[in-house]
């Protein structure tokens, strides 16, 4: 049946016809990622790395609902992500590439559980609900999201290793040790100690330090870096040349951020570095919500601004060498520092 003109115009006229596009187009995309969420989620898109019937599928994934199962996978047949023949169903192309890029399946995790439930929940935050756990509960998915931008994070990193010729290297907030393996890779010469409050993430480090066969010039501490920095830079075996801080800061009420900078910067050597790497406030969609994310959670978290981190640092005892934006357009800004070095007698 044809659409009559004049009906189309009515459409038009009866509202704000381009918001109208604009929500329509919008709420698709959200639907699309809620149903790759979804499909992650319960199982579905992992299970179909084999083609399954219906039965064999709600078998793997433990569904009771055969009948629900059946219209999901018909709605992910239509969002272009099963394949469905003779009732067996199977991945597409698409979908076969969601599974296989870690980053790609963290986005979606992410994107449609905390990112979106946080404003889903926000009216009974703001009426004084609970505040989050994302930062705690969802950290791994966070930190798998972070590692689109890991290489721009090597590239300054092994910058300063080069340009510092550091033969001690540490990394505070370690998490799964990435970066402390790559600093250790850049300086061959260089021994490496991570710093980190969580068991579960520190023994991911010491695992990522045996496979990337550097366990020999590296260790990690499982502890607060505030701890380990009141007993002095002899607890890390002497002071460093290099300081990592990499996506810490906003995790410590803002108050606080100056004594933990202060507290690294007493484990580096004279002439020693340190560099804060953190996502940063700054008036991008993606870090004013970032930073709404943080304020509702558990905790005093909040993004820090470039200028508030140097001038933290300056107030470390620091000298800022420089504020760099790591990638174009994404809010990853990386402040550096160096402990001044005595001044010799008689000058
Ligand atoms: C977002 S992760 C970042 C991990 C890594 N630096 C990176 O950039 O990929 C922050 C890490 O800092 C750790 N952390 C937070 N506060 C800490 C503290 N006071 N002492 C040591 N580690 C801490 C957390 O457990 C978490 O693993």
């Amino acid at each position: 049946m044809l659409v009559s003109p004049k009906s189309l115009v009515k459409i038009a006229r009866s509202g704000n016809a381009l918001e109208r596009l604009r929500a329509v187009r919008d709420g698709q995309a959200a639907i699309r990622v809620a149903a790759v969420g979804g499909a992650l989620s319960t199982g579905v898109l992992h299970a179909l790395r084999h083609p399954r019937t219906t039965a064999d599928l709600a078998q793997e994934i433990g569904a009771r609902d055969v009948e629900l199962l059946e219209a999901f996978l018909r709605a992910l047949t239509a969002a272009g992500l099963v394949r469905s023949t003779d009732g067996v169903h199977r991945l597409t192309s698409r979908s076969r590439a969601v599974l296989g890029d870690d980053v790609v399946r963290a986005a979606y995790e992410g994107f449609s559980d905390f990112h979106t439930g946080l404003y889903r929940d926000l009216p009974g935050q703001l009426a004084g609900g609970r505040a989050r756990e994302d930062v705690t509960r969802r950290g791994d998915v966070i930190a798998r999201l972070s590692r689109a931008m890991e290489p721009l994070v090597h590239d300054a990193l092994a910058r300063e290793v080069r340009e510092s010729g550091a033969r001690r290297v540490l990394d505070v907030g370690c998490g799964d040790g990435s970066h402390l393996v790559h600093m250790l890779a850049a300086a061959p010469e260089a021994h490496g100690v991570g710093i980190e409050i969580d068991p579960a993430a520190a023994a991911l480090a010491i695992h990522a330090l045996a496979g990337a066969g550097v366990a020999d010039r590296g260790r990690v501490l499982t502890a607060d870096v505030r701890e380990v920095a009141a007993e002095g830079a002899e607890a890390l075996g002497g002071p460093v040349d290099l300081a990592l801080v990499a996506n810490v800061v906003y995790y410590l009420p803002a108050e606080e951020r100056t004594e933990l900078l202060r507290a690294v910067g007493a484990l580096l050597a004279p002439g020693g570095r340190l560099v804060v790497v953190s996502t940063m406030a700054e008036d991008s969609a993606f870090s004013r919500h970032f930073d709404l994310l943080l304020r509702a959670q558990d905790g005093e978290m909040s993004l820090p601004r470039p200028d508030e981190v140097a001038s933290q640092l300056t107030d470390a005892g620091l000298d800022v060498t420089g504020i760099q934006r790591l990638a174009p357009g994404d809010p990853l800004y990386a402040v550096t520092a160096q402990r001044a070095r005595p001044e010799a007698p008689g000058t």
